[in-house]
């Protein structure tokens, strides 16, 4: 059979609208279809899935909305919680390849199928990038509109939501995501809370234990969502959490999918809120994902507020942390719609190059941190493996010079003494907290070496002199440049110790990778 290349949406799509894309696909589908001669349904049309099991009993899917007609394959192909159009096919039963793809902000995805019909069944292969090895799926039918993407529901109309005076200084804790993923349960929950209860943690200021991705189940037939089997009884957890004198936070999604394609409370925000609250959450990481195949970017901050008001109704004290990657300009509007923390990166990693290119990235938004409402660079790697100790100092210096959220990502139960050492330096986490809540930035750079300062309150300063080369560097400087003039008492909060001063100006060796940093006190 000839290949032939489907007509691609080029049209339509200089909106970049994902939704006007998807709404306007079916109407250009039937006009495409008009222009060609009618040929009979083929046997790979209907609804196809492909169930791989978690361990939690919930599923992976992905479905394949297909209408066969001769040589062309058209229809949409859900992976978790992404909506692919097919715009290009080649083949038939005995053979076809199929093309999605999705608009996401300014990004297009594309997902690649190679199959056959084999029986009732599709046998498929796919990659996600052409240099892996393929991963092998077998679809069977499912019914029509199984799958389908949910109508949607027009985003509400803005208004400011009440600020809720959580989160006067920088929420800190732990979240399960950076260690674990998809690995988290009820036991191992228990077992950081035991942790961070008798560490000195939670006495040094970590408080909440956050569940992040994975914990979902579906809903009943009342539309409440339920926990699946890692997480058995949900309020049992957080009364065990409470017990621990800590805090439980929760995570979900705007979107009908979470990131790793679990339930989403699309369509059942209030109803979640007051499940939350019913259960005893503290705090909820709202994070975009599955949104994407509904809303525009621009959407975002009424889909967030609709969130923001749902949490305030249920009259439960819960931090509100806003999960979309830093777009929009989230910064700008994200207290409005009732957010206390927002990310402003995408994802962080467990290595040098992403810690310090995001955590040195975040020059320019400290106007927008303030008690209450703060930027959010991600999650702590501190103790994941994957930089030395060094590096460890500066990740949790960069982030108290930024006022950012502290969430430990490790797993606190097998702690090392060091990495402990470097998470409870209460010298560095009273500058993370300062009560007056301001983001320190960039006052001296030369090459590789950059000096922040952070104003604390009673008119103290945090100086970080921080090396981002490989190598040791002296680093000299005066000190009315950082902003100090006149003597001052220095004090050096990874030494803990006083510092003689030194006269106008400064000299001395910064490790590389590492930091040097001090309270300054007039
Ligand atoms: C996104 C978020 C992560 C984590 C995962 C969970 O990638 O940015 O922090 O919550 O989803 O699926």
């Amino acid at each position: 059979m000839p290949a032939m290349k489907n007509s691609k949406p080029s049209s339509l799509s200089g909106g970049e609208l994902a939704v006007a894309v998807w709404l306007l696909f079916a109407g250009l589908v039937s006009f495409v279809t008009a222009q060609q001669e009618h040929a009979p349904a083929g046997p790979l049309t209907g609804n196809w899935v492909v169930r791989v099991p978690n361990t939690d009993g919930t599923f992976r899917e992905t479905y394949l909305n297909l209408k066969q007609e001769g040589a062309r394959i058209t229809g949409s192909i859900r992976v978790t919680q992404f909506y692919y159009l097919i715009t290009e096919s080649t083949g038939g039963p005995e053979g076809f390849t199929l093309e999605g793809t999705m608009k996401d902000g300014q990004s297009t995805r594309r997902v690649r199928y190679e199959g056959k019909l084999v029986g009732d069944e599709l046998h498929l292969s796919t990659r996600r990038r052409p240099e892996d090895k393929p991963t092998e799926l077998v679809a069977r039918r499912a019914p029509e509109g199984e799958g389908a993407l949910p109508a949607r529901i027009p985003p509400p109309a803005r208004h400011p939501v009440p600020d809720n005076g959580l989160a006067k200084t920088p929420p800190m804790g732990w979240n399960s995501w950076n260690k674990f993923a998809g690995r988290i349960n009820d036991a191992t929950v228990r077992q950081i809370a035991d942790a961070m209860a008798s560490n000195g943690m939670r006495e040094a200021g970590y408080l909440y234990i956050n569940i992040d991705d994975t914990w979902e189940g579906g809903r009943d037939a009342r539309g409440n969502i339920q926990t699946n089997k890692k997480f058995p009884d949900m309020k049992a957890l957080a009364d065990y959490v409470h017990g621990k004198g800590l805090k439980l936070g929760i995570y979900s999604s705007p979107g009908p999918n979470t990131c790793a394609g679990y339930e989403g409370s699309y369509g059942h925000e209030a109803q979640d809120a007051r499940t939350y609250a019913a259960w005893g959450i503290d705090y909820l990481k709202y994070d975009w994902c599955g949104a994407r195949t509904i809303y525009t970017d621009e959407e975002m901050p009424p889909i967030y507020q609709k969130m923001g008001d749902a949490l305030q109704a249920t009259g439960r004290p819960i931090v509100y942390s806003l999960c979309q990657y830093g777009r929009l300009d989230v910064w700008k509007w994200g207290a409005e719609v009732g957010g206390n923390l927002w990310r402003t990166t995408g994802d962080i990693r467990d290595s040098w190059d992403s810690m310090s290119r995001i955590g040195f990235g975040q020059e320019g938004l400290e106007p927008w941190a303030r008690p209450g409402h703060w930027n959010d660079p991600d999650m702590l790697e501190i103790g994941n493996g994957g930089m030395s100790e060094t590096e460890y100092q500066t990740h949790l210096s960069l982030w108290s010079m930024l006022a950012a959220p502290l969430l430990a990502g490790n797993d606190l139960r097998s702690v090392s003494p060091e990495i402990l050492q470097i998470l409870t330096n209460r010298e560095v986490i009273a500058v993370d907290q300062d009560k007056d809540g301001k983001q320190g930035k960039r006052v001296w750079q030369s090459g590789e070496q950059e000096i922040w300062t952070r104003p604390l309150s009673g008119g103290a300063l945090a100086v970080a002199i921080f090396n981002r080369a490989k190598e040791s560097a002296r680093v000299t400087f005066r000190w009315a440049e950082v902003g100090v003039s006149g003597k001052a008492h220095v004090r050096d909060l990874w030494e803990h110790q006083d510092l003689e001063w030194s006269g106008p100006e400064y000299s001395g060796v910064t490790p590389g990778h590492g930091v040097v940093m001090w309270r300054v006190t007039p």
